[in-house]
């Protein structure tokens, strides 16, 4: 099960009139007030306008074209310009002076490149603005092409035949401007991250249980140079993973926790990044089982751990200028005779003693012991992520990320997010809601002790807040909902996982290096 290789980027400079490729990407802006079907051409296609003699934008709005954000209208060229093929993408209407939004060349190009199968070689002649934004738009276009492009091989015994795009070439003013290139590597690496989370989470759960998962993480870790080990079901028991042991003894596969390092080549100036990931292969919510309606998509409670491994691939490729290590609990969470059981009393690796009042809220318990071990290395800052709670789906919907923490990491993740196109909204870590938690019997109760699920994403945040010592900045983003999108593709984002949140991680770290 190979996936199509992701396009190979180039920077170009000519003419975009006088391109040989298949295919040509431009934009259009709706215009406000205008008479119906004026659309007005975003700059970076002057050259093939005036090809048409001015006719290029009348015809594309006789085929449909509004301008509207996500569309997509395709264009013969007859020999006007060398392309046999123009795209031209909906931007919206054009923002008062200034290029848009890198998130909407994001989206439009994805869009663009998906209606392109078929055609092979593709260029994007987008309007960049002319200043020192310009390279991270040059990085928005180059990712929402490959995104775009991402389709995942699935399991049919007749392929798709629809050929691939096999390259994407970024029209830009100067080929051979040095930052522009670093940003298309950026991009490709970046992207090639993405792609692989995406693979993880749409493999098939049955083709994804914990010692496979761990073992494929691991072998593509140590491809990429990072250190990597793996405690298996004995080394954990030894250890006294109680929370991963605990939700892992269910099921006939035993459970994993991978660890992923990665050490900067100059060392000392660098604080620690540690990540962490939630990797449920399977959630049946084990004896407070879930309906049958949608079980099938919790193949897709790894999303989290899938982006914090695919992240540390792409931190081994970038060489960030801090360490960086991840750490991915993974467990298949099963009803069985072993399973265990709503009351129990687990002890965790931190040595508290935790009451689980429902076997289906797993994934705090798997993490609660992965981020006592993190901090054993002492990292400054601490960033997991999970498909944690169906709360975080109810407060902010399927494509807003829930943030609890310590404000400063929170904010940080926000405003990265913003950045690459990975929206997520912060949450409070309110005093009721942990008193809430208090447990008759134990240190403290998994989930509220009268099972009430109000502020139900806050509980998880809480209950992961009691294992995070003191002086560690930390974030806890839920993506219950943006881990995964079950409708029809939009923009960059295809059927299946998307991704979420590998692409914030990777702008944080960034961050945190250069200070
Ligand atoms: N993996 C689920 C959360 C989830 C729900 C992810 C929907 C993606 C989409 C998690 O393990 C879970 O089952 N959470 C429970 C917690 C409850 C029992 C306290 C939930 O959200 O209902
Ligand atoms: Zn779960
Ligand atoms: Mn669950």
């Amino acid at each position: 099960m190979t996936r199509p290789a992701l396009p190979r980027l180039t920077l170009v400079d000519t003419d975009p009139a006088e391109l040989a490729v298949d295919a040509i990407i431009v934009g259009v802006h709706s215009q406000d007030g205008g008479a119906p079907g004026d659309l007005l051409l975003a700059s970076g296609a002057e050259s093939l306008a005036a090809a048409f003699d001015g006719r290029l934008t009348r015809t594309l709005s006789l085929l449909g074209a509004t301008g509207a954000a996500g569309e997509v209208v395709k264009l013969a060229t007859l020999a006007t310009v060398t392309a046999p093929l123009i795209a031209a993408v909906g931007l919206g209407a054009e923002p008062a002076g200034a290029a848009p939004e890198p998130e909407v060349l994001r989206r439009g190009v994805g869009a663009a490149v998906r209606a392109l199968g078929g055609a092979s070689r593709v260029a994007v002649a987008l309007p960049t603005p002319d200043d020192e934004t310009a390279p991270g738009y040059v990085r928005a276009i180059a990712e929402g092409a490959l995104l775009g492009a991402y389709r995942f091989a699935g399991y049919k015994t007749t392929p798709s035949r629809r050929a691939a795009v096999t390259s994407v070439a970024v029209h830009v003013p100067e080929a051979g401007d040095r930052r522009a290139k670093a940003e298309l590597r950026r991009a490709a690496v970046t992207a090639g991250a993405v792609a692989h989370a995406r693979d993880w989470v749409n493999t098939a759960p049955n083709e994804l249980r914990p010692q496979a998962f761990a073992e494929q993480v691991a072998a593509a870790g140590a491809e990429a140079g990072l250190e990597v080990e793996v405690l298996d079901e004995r080394a954990l028991r030894r250890a006294g993973f109680g929370g991963i042991l605990a939700v892992g003894q269910g099921s006939a596969a035993p459970p994993r926790l991978v660890r992923l390092g990665y050490t900067p080549a100059a060392r000392g100036s660098g604080r620690r990044v540690a990540l962490i990931g939630k990797g449920v292969t399977f959630d049946s919510g084990g004896l407070s089982i879930k309906p049958a309606q949608g079980m099938w998509e919790m193949k897709s409670d790894m999303a989290g751990a899938a982006a914090a491994a695919a992240a540390m691939l792409a931190v081994a490729a970038l060489k960030p200028g801090v360490p960086v290590t991840a750490y991915l609990p993974m467990v298949e969470n099963m009803p069985s005779g072993t399973a265990y059981r709503p009351g129990d009393v687990i002890t965790m690796y931190s040595g508290k003693k935790v009451e689980v009042l429902n076997t289906d809220a797993e994934g705090r318990l798997i993490l609660a012991d992965a981020i006592s071990r993190a901090c054993e290395d002492d990292p400054a800052f601490l960033l997991e992520t999970s498909t944690l709670t169906g709360g975080q789906v109810v407060a902010l919907g399927k494509r807003i990320s829930g943030v609890m923490g310590t404000p400063e990491l929170c904010d940080r993740v926000r405003h990265a997010g913003d950045l690459v196109g990975e929206p997520a909204w912060p949450m409070p870590l309110p005093e009721d809601v942990r008193k809430g938690m208090e447990s008759a019997v134990a240190d403290i109760s998994q989930v509220n002790a009268g099972m009430d699920r109000a502020g139900h994403m806050l509980q998880g945040g809480i209950f992961l807040s009691e294992f995070v010592p003191a002086g560690v900045q930390w974030a806890h983003i839920d993506i219950a909902g943006p881990g995964y999108h079950s409708g029809e593709p939009y923009g960059y984002v295809a059927k299946g996982g998307t991704g979420v949140p590998v692409r914030t991680l990777l702008q944080v770290i960034s961050d945190i290096s250069e200070g």
